[in-house]
């Protein structure tokens, strides 16, 4: 029997985890240190997403076959090259890789390198250089961190004079430690979003099914920007055009520029899209796979997962082929009140088996953990609340069922989530 190891303990774990389980190789699949929905189909390790050294330790103790790490922070401080270096097999880029997402400044140089549609952008890692800059400004402009800063590290500001403010944050206060040292100072574009995920090794490059996600907290996509707050799949706006225009514009050039950088890519590719008047533009590149994107993206995967993942390490992507599900996906992120800022944990989550008796319904855990006899909140994104539906006003009114029959205190979440693919198709389909 394979054994499997999944790194991580969000809702985007516990999708792996999930579609893993489904395989029809019945892999035994474990989780480090997971949360209380993988505890349910998964053998759970308390060992932290972050602790190389333990994982890898245990990887080898336990003979497991495979290991797929879901963050970026062990990706970035290079937990692929070091299980590689011990003849692990690993799903996912090498530190050298991961700074595509771990070090934006290097993503728009290479990006400027192999002539990848983008916004506009300047680097600076001198204050007073990037607030001489700024000042020359006379639109909003949007301030990023160019360091590792958890979801938290872009600012979008409507005019230079919040641009001003944010760069002395980031760049004399320190408010975001190291991340904020270097800064990337970008044109501020406009159009839907879009995320495309593509699974990569070497030169194979497989696309798979589209989302997009609710970034901002509050309905109608207003407030601040949090890890997401729900999402679908697939993305009306990721036509066969706009497919076709960023497999050949974006995913082929940059994955050459990092080859030919030194810096190959292996693993999941995550390119962040914003659809401008001008045509499609890259807004990021993430090493990984996009939370809560991977929820609704993996609950319509009908092919086997283990399969893609030891094909794309083992050099064998170009055999696969995914299968999806017709049907749409919608999930809705149930968070601790307070997120993204400070919130409580520990409160008891009753309805979880009622909610997953629902048809087409699956509740995907992210900060929970189990208490005596019943689970607890211990995050503040909770579950990922996710249904498949005929369209995508059925997936959404299933999920909302489904949310309606999940409490715990302060429990927050929008109403409204999938209603840019309802306005988009009429709630069709495709
Ligand atoms: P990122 O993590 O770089 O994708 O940025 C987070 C969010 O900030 C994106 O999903 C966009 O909503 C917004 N954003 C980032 N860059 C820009 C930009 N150049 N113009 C407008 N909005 C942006
Ligand atoms: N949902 C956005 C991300 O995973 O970065």
């Amino acid at each position: 029997m394979k054994r499997v190891l999944v790194v991580g303990s969000g809702g985007r774990e516990h999708a792996i985890v999930a579609g893993l389980a489904k395989s029809p190789q019945k892999p035994e699949v474990i989780c480090a240190p997971g949360n209380a929905g993988t505890g349910t189909i998964a053998e759970n390790v308390l060992i932290k997403a972050d602790d190389i050294n333990g994982l890898l330790s245990f990887a080898i103790e336990r003979k497991v076959d495979l290991t797929i790490v879901g963050p970026e922070a062990p990706l970035c401080d290079g937990i692929v090259d070091r299980f590689r270096a011990k003849k692990q097999r690993v799903f996912g880029p090498t530190a050298a890789a991961a700074c595509i997402e771990g070090d934006k400044a290097y993503a728009k140089k290479l990006m400027g390198i192999a002539n990848i549609p983008t916004a506009e952008a300047r680097v600076f890692d001198h204050y007073e250089s990037a607030r001489d800059y700024i000042s020359t400004r006379e639109t909003g402009v949007v301030v990023k961190a160019a360091g590792l800063a958890a979801g938290k590290g872009v600012f979008v500001c409507k005019d230079p004079a919040e641009a001003l403010l944010v760069v002395e944050q980031l760049m004399v206060q320190r408010s975001l430690g190291e991340a904020g040292v270097k800064v990337v100072v970008e044109e501020l574009i406009k159009g839907p979003e879009l995320s495309i995920f593509a699974v990569v090794q070497g030169q194979t490059i497989l696309v798979l099914d589209s989302a997009q996600d609710h970034k901002a907290l509050g309905e109608g996509d207003t407030g601040p920007n949090t890890g997401g707050m729900g999402a679908y799949s697939p993305a009306p706006i990721a036509t066969p055009e706009v497919l076709a225009f960023v497999e050949r514009e974006v995913l082929v050039p940059i994955v050459d520029a990092m080859r030919n950088d030194g810096a190959e890519f292996s693993g999941l590719l995550y390119c962040g899209l914003m659809l401008t008047p001008g045509g499609p533009k890259v807004l990021e590149f993430n090493c990984r796979f996009g939370d809560p994107e991977t929820q609704a993206v993996l609950a319509r995967l009908d092919s086997d997962l283990l399969e893609l993942f030891e094909a794309a390490v083992d050099g064998k992507l170009e055999e696969i082929e995914t299968r999806w599900s017709p049907k749409p996906s919608v999930c809705v992120v149930m968070a601790s009140a307070g997120y993204p800022g400070k919130y409580e944990i520990g409160c008891a989550i009753s309805g979880l088996g009622g909610a997953a008796e629902l048809e087409g319904v699956s509740v995907y855990h992210a900060g929970t953990k189990s208490g005596p006899g019943y689970v607890v909140t211990a995050g503040g994104r909770v579950l990922g609340v996710t249904a498949l539906g005929d369209t995508v006003a059925d997936a959404q009114q299933r999920a909302y069922a489904a949310v309606d029959r999940i409490s715990f205190k302060g429990a927050y979440y929008r109403r409204d989530i999938g209603y840019r693919a309802i306005t988009t198709t009429g709630g069709a389909s495709s």
